[in-house]
């Protein structure tokens, strides 16, 4: 029971990483205000939970609703323990030179706006509840490895995304004073909704495309396995908890290895540039050979 006797709140936690990481710590002994604007899901994680996860509709795009989610949870011991900004969406899918104003604001106050509002409501509620023991209260954000780089999601995302793991350091610099750590998780490809969320398609084919995703995602990165939930969960829950009492401003990325390099510096099937010039040798050897005189 890592969590026994906290008080933790998990945004966008009706689906996936959200939803398994809200599920670990009430089954490991948290009180957990599960925040998310899809009110069915919430119910239905409240409803389902080994443990105490208590949901509350929350759209993390409006301040006043984010603050109320924190003081709900607060109402129940006077404080929170652990807060995982979790919420977010891919946003816009244009790129930089097509990209909308406004569009370009709403993955900004989805994806990292929320993040520094999840901060800025909760860390009232924090202070105090900083004891050293059992990891202290603590912060964990949810950020991706497209903040490592181009090519992993649309770039507002990704941007917002490199934003989060900034906001981490310097949140974690700000809120030492009050003994609040603040860390990240950089998740990998991991087998979610959040892909087919937003395609304009029936029920039925999301599933049918998510079915299709989590096919690619077994093959994608050097561990030859789909990211899951529970490997994120795992990591946030090793952020939030005792172990990591030491541990501040950083970030963890859990991605089965996605970013570790090109494909053919991990997959031997995969043509680099060194396999190019070994065959080239050999090419040029077997026709300098042919070409000599017996
Ligand atoms: N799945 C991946 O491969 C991956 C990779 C890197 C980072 N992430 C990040 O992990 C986090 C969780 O995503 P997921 O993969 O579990 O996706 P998901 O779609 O399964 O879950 C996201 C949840 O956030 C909720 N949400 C969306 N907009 C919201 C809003 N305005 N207010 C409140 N809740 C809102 C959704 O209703 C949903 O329940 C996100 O921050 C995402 O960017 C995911």
């Amino acid at each position: 029971m890592r969590f026994s006797d906290k008080i933790a709140v998990v945004t966008g936690a009706a689906s996936g990483i959200g939803a398994e990481t809200a599920r670990l710590f009430a089954r490991e002994g948290a009180i957990v205000f599960a925040g998310d604007i899809d009110e069915a899901g919430g119910a239905k994680l409240a409803a389902e939970a080994e443990g105490d996860i208590r949901f509350v509709p929350c759209d993390v795009t409006d301040p006043a609703a984010i603050e109320a989610l924190m003081n709900a949870a607060a109402g129940v011991d006077g404080g929170i323990d652990i807060l995982m900004n979790n919420a977010a969406a891919g946003g816009a899918r244009a790129n930089i030179d097509e990209i909308e104003p406004a569009d370009w604001d709403m993955t900004m106050n989805l994806v990292l706006r929320s993040v520094a509002l999840g901060i800025r409501y909760a860390v009232p509620h924090m202070k105090g509840r900083a004891s050293t023991k059992n990891g202290g209260a603590n912060i964990v954000n949810v950020s991706s490895v497209a903040a490592v780089g181009p090519g992993y999601a649309p770039t507002a995302y990704s941007v917002a995304k490199a934003g989060v793991l900034h906001l981490t350091k310097c949140a974690a610099a700000d809120l030492a004073q009050f003994g609040i750590r603040v860390n990240a998780v950089q998740p990998g490809f991991i087998n979610t909704n959040i892909f087919t969320a937003s395609l304009d398609v029936p029920g039925e084919m999301k599933k049918l495309a998510n079915a299709a995703i989590a096919q690619i995602s077994s093959n994608a990165q050097p561990v030859r396995r789909g990211g899951q939930s529970a490997d994120i969960a795992e990591a946030v829950a090793y952020l939030a908890g005792a172990g990591a009492g030491f541990v501040t401003g950083t970030s963890l990325i859990v991605d089965g290895g996605i970013t570790l390099g090109p494909r053919h510096s991990w997959d031997p099937e995969e043509p680099g540039l060194f396999s190019a010039l070994e065959k080239m040798e050999e090419d040029m050897k077997a026709k300098a050979g042919e070409a000599a005189p017996d």
